[in-house]
């Protein structure tokens, strides 16, 4: 139930941070060290490169996992969209391990793929937050999100969800392999709990944010470099689907080889910069874009911030800023769907799950 609040989507944004807290302990054992199903360390440890599979919110998470598992754990990851992966067959490599990422386990899409690779007797193991669901019924292994149920089309709180989880699988793989990921993640999931917390409370900063970029756009982009880029594909996806503004994400390099003739006076362009390594080069990007006429919405991470940015978000460990970056583009897509009366909970010609191939 949606008990005070006026929409779903509000609600399950709100409840991040217990769901953060809830993963914490759903992957603790009685020492207090993370823990995962030891088939599934040992079905990491056997493959010799992983292939994610998934569809929208969950791709795009997909694709800050696979950066988790490659840095922290040293396996070979690939990310593919199910719907492209059954015609569109990379070459596998010897001992692949196929992971489904699905908030409800049941897009049909992603179960096309698991039921071809079951055939040809591969391994799979699916992330989903629903238990006995078919994608994690005809799976191998199942890990589950604890986001408790999702009932907004646009997924919020399972996407932070499937980052925790992936970031567990990441850290115990790397554990098993001796690999010393150099920070203790228990705690730092803990430190973005708390930082969910304080951008929950931001609401109304947010809001105001909203009113001034989003409210009279036709379209809007979305810029970052690294993992920036891929918080800023969740974030156009989010905003377009419930908001119905045209809006793109985009590798901020590579705005000048096309994306830069759409920039014109007035257009929105909301930049993230959350990691010092590119801090500089997306500022530069945004340099280039206002020089044509765009109207820059920076979002930068404590520590990384400088005078004209538009919103400032706690500091967390640098591979984390996914779970939390994410959380202020939620707030302004919600915000800019209600600024534009459109059904925010229910946008039109879109389902919670899509069953059809
Ligand atoms: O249930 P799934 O995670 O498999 O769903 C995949 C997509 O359909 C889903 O993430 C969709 O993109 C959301 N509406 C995005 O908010």
């Amino acid at each position: 139930e949606k008990g005070t609040y006026p929409h779903y989507m509000l609600k399950e944004i709100d409840e991040q941070p217990a769901v953060m807290r809830k993963i914490i302990q759903a992957y603790q054992n009685d020492q207090g060290e993370l823990t995962i199903d030891p088939d599934i360390i040992y079905a990491m440890n056997n493959s010799d490169r992983v292939y994610i599979i998934a569809a929208g919110t969950s791709y795009h998470a997909g694709l800050v996992g696979k950066q988790f598992i490659e840095k922290m754990a040293r396996i070979p990851v690939e990310v593919h969209i199910s719907s492209e992966f059954g015609y569109n067959m990379p070459l596998l490599s010897e001992k692949p391990l196929f992971v489904f990422i699905s908030q409800s386990g049941e897009t049909a899409d992603s179960r096309a793929v698991l039921v071809n690779i079951k055939e040809k007797g591969y391994q799979a193991l699916t992330i989903t937050n629903v238990p006995g669901s078919t994608l994690s019924r005809e799976a191998d292994h199942t890990l589950l999100l604890h986001a408790g149920p999702e009932i907004a089309v646009a997924s919020t709180k399972a996407y932070t969800a499937q980052l925790a989880v992936l970031a567990i699988l990441a850290e115990v793989t790397a554990k098993s392999r001796n690999l010393d990921p150099g920070f203790d993640l228990i705690h730092e999931l803990g430190l973005v709990a708390n930082a969910m917390e304080v951008l929950c409370d931001s609401k109304e900063i947010i809001e105001h944010i909203s009113r001034e970029f989003l409210s009279v756009t036709r379209n809007a982009f979305f810029i970052g470099r690294g993992i920036d880029y891929y918080v800023g594909l969740e974030g156009a996806l989010k905003l377009k689907e419930i908001s119905y503004i045209q809006a793109e994400g985009f590798a901020g390099g590579e705005l000048k080889h096309g994306t830069i003739a759409l920039i014109e006076e007035g257009t929105p362009v909301i930049a993230l910069a959350t990691q010092e390594s590119v801090n500089l080069s997306i500022r530069g990007n945004v340099k280039e874009v206002v020089a044509r006429g765009a109207n820059p919405c920076i979002i930068s991470m404590k520590g990384l911030n400088m005078d004209e940015d538009s919103f400032v978000i706690p500091e967390v460990h640098e591979l984390l800023t996914p779970l939390i970056s994410v959380v202020p583009l939620q707030i302004l897509a919600y915000y800019a769907a209600l600024h534009r009366d459109c059904d925010v909970d229910k946008p039109r010609n879109l389902a919670k799950s899509v069953t059809v191939e």
